[in-house]
């Protein structure tokens, strides 16, 4: 049994296999491969440890949060679109118990009305958006304080 309590599940939601393709001027042109690769590398300069999931299904999703109290001691998430109005990804990531960070690669604050709501809201450490992959690095750093971790 570990007791580092550093794990962060890193989370991606809808349309993030595809996100080479997506928008570039908005997603920037990354593949999520490159994306996580990124992430990864920041999280272990951090002292962290990453473990990573992305569907397409919310069930799916909703499922691995159900688990996830069991893999990791934190959570990083992205959920797409499933952001601005899934409740029951809402329910599940409050049922973990887990500190989560939200982080939007584009800043959802100044696009589309409807973006700007968040299932979120009340739940997460924080938000970051807007930021682009570097998004992310700020949100993993806000989880190691708060898991008391500190780099490497
Ligand atoms: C996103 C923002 C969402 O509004 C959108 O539906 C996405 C990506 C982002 O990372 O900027 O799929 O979460």
């Amino acid at each position: 049994m570990t007791s580092a309590h550093n794990r962060v599940a890193v989370l991606h939601g809808v349309n993030f296999d595809v996100l080479e393709r997506r928008d570039q001027a908005t997603y920037g042109g990354l593949s999520l491969y490159e994306l996580e690769a990124k992430i990864e590398r920041w999280a272990r300069e951090l002292g962290l440890e990453t473990i990573f999931f992305q569907t397409n299904s919310e069930g799916e999703f909703v499922e691995y949060l159900h688990r996830a109290p069991d893999l990791a001691d934190a959570a990083l998430i992205n959920a797409g679109a499933w952001t601005h109005y899934s409740r029951a990804i809402a329910d599940a990531l409050d049922a973990t118990g887990l500190p989560a960070v939200e982080v939007h690669l584009s800043d959802v604050e100044s696009r589309e009305e409807w973006r700007r709501l968040s299932v979120f809201d009340g739940l997460v450490l924080g938000k970051v958006s807007g930021k682009g992959p570097d998004g992310y690095r700020d949100a993993l750093e806000a989880l190691a304080r708060e898991l008391g971790v500190s780099g490497g």
